[in-house]
């Protein structure tokens, strides 16, 4: 990893903390003068062991975990980037939207180490977090439109800048990674599964089951997963029992019905951005999360981008997943227009980057 010294000029050094889900993350980001971003170090541990056998994540164990190993995530952070507490400008800390126990764990901690080193302290949204990654690894600055697609997220957001979102939709039920789990826990693959389901889908046909298009066509730009999934099920059921050719053929005709709303759905945003927002046909079209990893989703997006002039970007898949590089990031955009929190500020299990935008017709607790 670069050394500080390396980075041009005047620059501020963030430690960033994520414990929102399953990963304990830290990392250490500069930025310079100029907006420019450099990754010192980047220490992400995953418990996916710890909750492997449970088939999802268990809250209990998660907070437990981050408590076990996260000063060690700390400390190797700040060694890898050669960096003590001193040198820091800021702690910032993932303090939501996520589970409450990680969430405690993880701003307690930063605002320790705050408190010790006389440092500022950044209380960030994790969606924030994902929506301003591309400045890191590109050098992209807002506005843009954002598809986000986690395995508890699926949003499409206007990216006004830092602080400013519109959000333009959401799921009404399932997110996209959820339900590329559930479909591989229905067909016995194994966790992850939508890594899983991309792998038994490349010897798919994936024109063999007529699974629905959920929303196509609709006028808002929302998304539905929870009725795919069950008629995945539905076809699962009618071939059963299934051989591997059987699972790869439900695979792919899952993943070819989820690019086929999913661009549908970004396309109708597309229009949307290019009527509301000035200039906004000619912006970039960012995707993060998980599910951005999927090769397919990808070349179906690149495709829609292509149709309404926009141009894809997708950060690298290491820093779209989950990480405490893109928390620190965020901290160092928000330090840098004097967005401050004090040590009061509360952790927040539900904390929508949009606050006002309108429900969406349908929507459970997730939009
Ligand atoms: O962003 P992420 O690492 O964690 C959060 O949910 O915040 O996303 C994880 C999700 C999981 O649901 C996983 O199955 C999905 O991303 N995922 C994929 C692929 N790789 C990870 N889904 C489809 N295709 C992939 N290649
Ligand atoms: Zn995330």
């Amino acid at each position: 990893m670069t050394s500080p010294q390396h980075v041009n000029g005047e620059y501020h050094l963030i430690l960033g903390i994520e414990t929102s889900c399953d990963e304990t993350a830290a990392a250490v980001v500069a930025r310079d003068a100029l907006g420019h971003g450099r990754i010192l170090s980047n220490v992400v541990r995953s418990q996916f062991d710890a909750h492997k056998i449970y088939g999802g994540v268990v809250p209990e164990i998660a907070a437990r975990a981050h408590t076990e190993c996260l000063d060690d995530i700390v400390r190797a952070a700040l060694a890898e980037a050669g960096v003590t507490l001193s040198d820091l400008d800021a702690v910032a800390a993932a303090s939501g939207p996520g589970l409450i126990g990680g969430l405690i764990v993880g701003a307690i901690t930063g605002k320790a180490l705050a408190l010790a080193a006389g440092k500022s302290f950044l209380a960030i949204n994790h969606l924030e977090a994902h929506a301003l990654t591309v400045g890191l690894t590109d050098g992209i600055a807002p506005p843009y439109l954002m598809l986000l697609v986690s395995g508890g997220h699926t949003q499409l957001l206007w990216v006004e800048g830092v602080g400013r979102y519109h959000r333009l939709a959401t799921t009404i039920d399932d997110a996209l990674g959820e339900a590329f789990d559930k479909t591989a826990k229905l067909l016995d693959l194994p966790m992850p599964g939508g890594p899983a389901v991309e792998r038994a889908a490349q010897a798919g046909d994936g024109k063999r089951f007529k699974l629905p298009r959920p929303m196509l066509g609709r006028e808002d730009p929302h998304f539905s997963f929870a009725g795919l999934k069950t008629a995945v099920r539905h076809a699962a059921q009618g071939a059963a029992p299934l051989s591997s050719q059987d699972i790869s053929d439900l695979c792919a005709s899952f993943q070819a019905a989820v690019c086929d709303s999913v661009a549908d759905r970004v396309a109708k945003a597309m229009r949307i951005v290019a009527e509301r927002f000035p200039g906004g046909a000619s912006r970039p079209f960012v995707v993060a999360g998980g599910v951005a990893a999927n090769k397919a989703l990808n070349a179906a997006l690149t495709g829609v981008a292509e149709r309404h002039g926009f141009r894809l970007y997708a950060p690298p898949i290491a820093l779209c997943t989950d990480n405490a590089a893109m928390i620190a990031w965020a901290g160092a955009e928000r330090l840098q227009i004097g967005l401050i929190d004090g040590l009061g500020a509360p952790v927040k299990p539900r904390w929508p980057l949009d606050p006002e935008a309108a429900p969406a017709q349908g929507a459970g607790v997730k939009a």
